[in-house]
């Protein structure tokens, strides 16, 4: 078995407790831990490998094929036997794939024996589960392994493996594309357009820096990712938002579409971001659009931007549409905060992620926002919980049952 380790890697071919990769897209971290797992296998049969997540909804989510195209690339097939959720390895060995979102204290017991436990894309551990994880690891010699994107300083992952008292014997590299011999051509691709196109995400895609965040900013990451939610729970009652642009030019601000909603439980959720640049047509058909979609009970809209033109446009479109119509007595950010406030009490819910809505977010602080044009997703969303925020603070609403009550109706 010959395996071309970069030299980037290198330094974590010799043990150690805790081994951690992290960097930009494409830097060869999950080739270079899949290729671990195969080589651990064969000089130490008998091993036992855990590849974690924290969520893996099914094993297409888990680096299961990875690992099965490197043992046939490296020629030892025959030494493995590849089972429908599971490898059998040299001696008697196993590689199981696993999420830890699934287990419980009691459950994890069952990884007691394990060797190695890879955690592939360690920037979504939960404090939880790396509380559930570390301490179940403790066969001799045995090695915690993660590879990830970096998103926030604050995230478990960081602040373990970069934080001011990292644990003892563990050895932490950076490694970017550059550092990938292998890294193919349609790659570069994406990253050359990306340099051009989106550098204020660039450094955070391709050369693993943190998400940008601006200085003071009333949302952060990590409470987006700490109460992001994979799907929609059963829900009360729900809004499609817009912040329409004022001119129609190229150059000119999107319109922010964004729809929201009250679950049964009493939680804010974002369920879409639907933002567009277009002619008022657009962003109207559009917000009808997602109004039929998830069955929603209005659209809200501000007054003051074009005054009764974009409930004309919005009939254009569907005559007798429920239309909220909201009045700004105050401004951006003041609106904003009551808003963030909810977020910060862990009572909104992105449901998947919204990444140009919640880049807004992360640059809106107390003093303005710092980004580039103007945040009319997040103003959207703000209309949109304003609206819902009396309700999020009632008692719990039956599911589905609409309560108009609140709402000054039009069409
Ligand atoms: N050891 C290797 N042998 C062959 N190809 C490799 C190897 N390492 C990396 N590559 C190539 O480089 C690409 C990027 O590697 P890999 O997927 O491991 O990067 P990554 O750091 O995990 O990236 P991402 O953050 O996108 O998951 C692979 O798709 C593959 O084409
Ligand atoms: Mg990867």
């Amino acid at each position: 078995m010959d395996i071309q380790t970069p030299r980037a890697f290198q330094s974590l071919l010799q043990a150690s407790r805790y081994k951690g990769v992290w960097g930009g897209r494409g830097s060869g971290k999950s080739h270079f831990f899949a290729e671990s797992v195969v080589e651990r296998c064969i000089m130490q049969p008998s091993s036992r490998i855990v590849c974690v997540r924290e969520v893996q909804k099914s094993l297409k989510d888990s680096v299961k094929r990875l690992i099965e195209d490197k043992i046939v690339a490296l020629g030892v097939g025959g030494r493995f036997d590849v089972k429908a959720t599971e490898i059998g390895t040299p001696g008697g060995g196993v590689i199981v794939f696993q999420g830890l979102q699934d287990h419980t204290a009691e459950s994890v017991k069952s990884l007691e024996g394990f060797h190695v436990a890879w955690a592939e894309e360690a920037q979504s551990l939960s404090t939880r589960s790396m509380e559930l994880l570390r301490p179940t690891i403790r066969a001799p010699g045995s090695e915690l392994w993660f590879s990830w994107n970096p998103r926030s300083a604050a995230d478990p992952v960081d602040e373990l493996l970069r934080g001011i008292t990292p644990p003892p014997d563990a050895i932490v590299r950076r490694v970017n594309y550059s550092d990938n011999p292998f890294f193919p051509p349609e790659l570069e691709v994406e990253r050359e357009y990306d340099s051009r196109t989106n550098p204020s995400r660039y450094g955070h895609i391709w050369m693993g820096d943190y998400e940008p965040v601006a200085i003071g900013a009333i949302w952060d990451r990590l409470m987006l990712h700490r109460n992001r939610r994979q799907g929609m729970p059963e829900m009360s009652r729900i809004l499609v938002s817009v912040d329409p642009a004022v001119s129609n030019t190229p150059g000119s601000d999107e319109h922010g579409i964004v729809v929201v909603g009250i679950g049964s439980d009493g939680r804010g959720y974002v369920l879409a971001d639907y933002s567009i640049r277009g002619s008022p047509m657009q962003w109207a058909g559009r917000a009808v659009a997602a109004l039929d979609e998830f069955d929603a009970d209005a659209i809200v809209i501000e007054r003051n931007q074009g005054g009764d033109m974009c409930a004309q446009t919005l009939r254009t479109v569907r005559p007798r549409v429920r239309i909220v119509e909201v009045v700004a007595t105050r401004g951006k950010h003041v609106r904003a905060e009551p808003i963030a406030a909810l977020y910060s009490l862990d009572r909104i819910s992105h449901v998947g992620t919204f990444q140009r809505l919640e880049d807004q977010m992360c640059q809106i602080t107390a003093g303005g926002y710092e980004g580039d044009g103007s945040p009319d997703r997040v103003d959207a969303m703000v209309w949109g919980f304003t609206e819902l925020f009396p309700a999020i603070n009632r008692a719990k609403a039956k599911p589905r049952e609409r309560e108009r009550a609140p709402l000054s109706w039009m069409g």
